[in-house]
């Protein structure tokens, strides 16, 4: 059947977004878990990005180099990569020093980073939850006075590689809490892989008690090869924002054994054939993802890339 005569998954279900944000974070969450790719490397890769159709793409991190060597020349990266007008080239910073370095780069967008459990968030960040949220006062409001939006990200959803499972309503009050702080947006993060869709729908659910289903990202690691299907639950409870990572690219180097996010070319595809629109291009996105993995010497993490790819050169 042609995607034409398919009917839209929106009219199978009401909840369901007709269209979708697709958050790109392969440059920063993709790349921070790659040993040695070169400023150049990262900046052809978002320029490449940048002629997909995507409209957010996260750029880089200004968080300590002695934390995450990898994102060390972000600012060489803001610096030389060609904006394209309309996308919003985002940035992750931990406290006051990473908002001044990002808004020195030209951030268009900032996220501050929590987590819902404690140990995550005393490996990442070397603070608890209460402290986190403390030092991320001043730097969304800094952000905010000067006219710089603010994403929450808020990791271990669900699981948590060092306390185990999350209880969904302890991820519900951190997440309302950035949100209170002045987030646009919070996104939530599944940081090992390892949630199932009735599991994530509960921690969704949750959420979605105190928060409006617009302001809800989902950012599905791909551990357990649970991404496509916690991604195509948020769909059905009416989660129109998605974090997605060009060639499954990623991992946090402070979540062991976490493997790569979904990959983006699988998020579309998805989309794309449930009548959602992206507003991107697949095989852009595939050629894009395709290049920078020449560059690492390894395969896309992707099936819809593969497949593409395979198609048009048989
Ligand atoms: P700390 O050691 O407690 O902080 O780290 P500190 O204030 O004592 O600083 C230590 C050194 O770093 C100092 O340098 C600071 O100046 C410097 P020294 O005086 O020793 O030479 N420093 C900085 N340099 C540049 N930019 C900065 C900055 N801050 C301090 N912003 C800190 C605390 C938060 C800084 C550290 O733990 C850190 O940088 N952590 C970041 C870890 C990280 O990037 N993890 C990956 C991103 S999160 C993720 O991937 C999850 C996500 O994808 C969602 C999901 O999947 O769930 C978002
Ligand atoms: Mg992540």
């Amino acid at each position: 059947m042609s995607k034409d005569t398919l009917m839209p998954l929106a009219t199978l279900h009401a909840q369901v977004p007709k269209e979708v944000k697709i958050v790109e974070v392969g440059p920063r969450d993709g790349l921070q878990n790659e040993l040695s790719v070169s400023t150049a490397d990262k900046v052809a890769l978002i320029n490449q990005l940048s002629a997909t159709g995507l409209r957010h793409i996260e750029t880089g991190s200004f968080v300590s180099p002695k934390w995450v060597p990898q994102m060390a020349d972000s600012a060489e990266v803001f610096q030389q990569i060609n904006r394209v007008s309309g996308i919003t080239y985002a940035a992750l910073t931990p406290n006051m020093k990473g908002l001044a370095l990002a808004i020195e780069a030209g951030a268009d967008e900032i996220a501050v980073f929590a987590s819902a459990s404690e140990g995550f968030s005393q490996h990442n960040i070397n603070c608890s939850i209460a402290e986190s949220l403390k030092r991320f006062e001043p730097v969304i409001h800094h952000a905010r006075e000067y006219g710089i939006a603010v994403r929450g990200y808020l990791s271990c959803v669900t699981d948590c590689p060092y306390d185990g499972p999350t209880l969904p309503a302890q991820t519900a009050r951190i997440a309302q809490t950035l949100f209170n702080m002045g987030c646009y947006e919070i996104s939530l993060g599944d940081t090992i892989g390892k949630a199932t869709p009735l599991r994530f729908a509960a921690m969704l659910e949750a959420c979605m008690e105190d928060m409006p289903v617009q302001t809800l990202a989902v950012h599905c690691h791909n551990t357990w090869g649970q991404a496509l299907a916690n991604i195509y639950q948020s769909l059905l409870m009416g989660v129109s924002t998605i974090d997605a990572s060009v060639a499954g690219l990623g991992g946090c180097p402070y979540a062991p054994g976490a493997s790569g996010n979904v990959a983006t070319e699988d998020v579309v595809y998805l989309c794309e054939q449930s009548g959602i629109s992206t507003g991107i291009d697949l095989m852009k996105l595939a050629e894009a993802g395709a290049a920078i993995c020449r560059r690492l010497g390894k395969q896309p993490n992707s099936n819809a890339a593969l497949a593409l790819l395979a198609a048009r050169y048989k």
